[in-house]
């Protein structure tokens, strides 16, 4: 069952949520450079992070972000390991040290997370609770209580697991606002500056997993308390310019040549936001086509251009849909175990035509089947 005249590999059908799809030039250039790098001859494994090759690539990947979101100077750019989930711990052991509860918002599944852990460390407040509506629909921005004594206020961008997307960033508040943006960094502008923080693993649009990007305004590095374990103290990895202890070298190579690709080949962030936008309206056309047949979790207002979730709303035809779309060749459709269903996720890797094939097959299937 296949509408489209273009075979594409399993690389190009990848709509896993994450770890995702990567560009096709960047896995190339990576497969040489794991062998040898054309600059020193030795495997990217194999290279020191003391070495000056691993410096300048450092400082190049920090170019590279600081072009393509125009990061102010005062904010430091820092590569970190432990995934997102060690950020849910490390904001409020840095930032909520004084007697006000930070701020946050319970979006979804990881936003509910980030409070879970941020709770083991201090109290806190949840200003806006999605979770009676099933984790369907977002606030208004706008609308958001936040009290001006709050050390901060937390959000998640997209949540990767029910396909929810704020559509810009939220306001800036009296408050500083701290971004989960793992699952939507570099998919489209952002204002940095209306945050005080921002934080995204690399494993959707960046690169492998293993490194985490965190932007932090100055003030905010300022109000950090002495006396954290220097690893989990901000400070230390500003200081030490991201190579405190042995970064994850390979995971930031491979950040740099996502970010030239993104700088060269796609027209930054701009370009990218357009092509992200036209693969969604081309997924959510066909699913609302199809609306008889499957239901889409997330309310129309605030899909997600990154994560589409859906079911079919007879249940037995999920499971037949991921089977045959897994025999055509597609990966990475199901959807999270929380939520079951079919997830489709169009990550900057992720091309149009990979995702006009997909709608088509969709259709198919469902005159096939339902
Ligand atoms: C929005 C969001 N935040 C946090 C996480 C947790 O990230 P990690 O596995 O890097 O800890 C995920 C995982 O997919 C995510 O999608």
């Amino acid at each position: 069952m296949s509408s489209s005249p273009i075979r594409f590999t399993s690389n190009q059908l990848n709509f896993s949520a994450g770890p995702g799809a990567l560009p096709e030039s960047v896995l190339r250039e990576a497969q040489e450079a794991i062998v040898a790098l054309p600059e020193t001859g030795v495997s990217v494994l194999g290279m020191s992070h003391r070495s000056a090759w691993f410096e300048e690539i450092l400082a190049e990947s920090e170019a590279n972000l600081r072009e393509l979101l125009d990061i102010p100077e005062r904010y430091a750019v820092l590569f970190l390991q432990g995934g997102s989930s060690l950020q849910f711990s490390m904001i409020p052991m840095n930032f909520a040290s004084g007697q006000s509860r930070a701020a946050y918002v319970r979006s979804g599944y990881w936003s509910a997370k980030a409070i879970e852990e941020a709770r083991c460390v201090r109290e806190l407040d949840i200003i806006w609770d999605g979770a009676p509506d099933a984790y369907r629909r977002l606030p208004d921005p706008a609308s958001l209580a936040v009290s001006a004594s709050a050390p901060y206020a937390h959000y998640v961008s997209n949540e990767t697991i029910e396909g929810l997307q704020f559509e810009q960033a939220l306001p800036a508040a009296a408050v500083p606002w701290i971004a989960d943006m793992s699952s939507d960094f570099l998919s489209r502008p952002v204002r940095v500056d209306g945050h005080a923080m921002i934080y995204a693993h690399a494993q959707k649009n960046v690169g492998p997993a293993g490194v985490t990007i965190c932007l932090i305004d100055s003030d905010l590095l300022a109000r950090i308390p002495d006396g954290l374990p220097p690893m989990l103290d901000y400070r230390t990895h500003a200081r030490y310019h991201s190579n405190y202890n042995t970064p994850p070298v390979f995971g930031i190579y491979v950040l740099t040549l996502v970010t030239r690709w993104l700088r060269d080949s796609v027209g930054g962030l701009a370009g990218m936001a357009t092509i992200n936008r036209t693969k969604a309206n081309t997924l959510y056309g066909t699913l609302d086509e199809l609306s008889d047949v499957i239901d889409t979790h997330a309310d129309r207002r605030f899909r997600s251009l990154m994560n589409a979730t859906f079911r079919f709303r007879d249940e037995r035809l999920s499971e037949r849909f991921l089977a045959a779309a897994n025999d055509a060749g597609f990966q990475g459709l199901a959807g999270h175990r929380s939520l079951g269903g079919v997830r489709a996720s169009m990550y900057n890797a992720v091309s149009a035509p990979a995702v006009t094939h997909l709608s088509g097959f969709l259709a198919e299937f469902c005159r096939a089947h339902a």
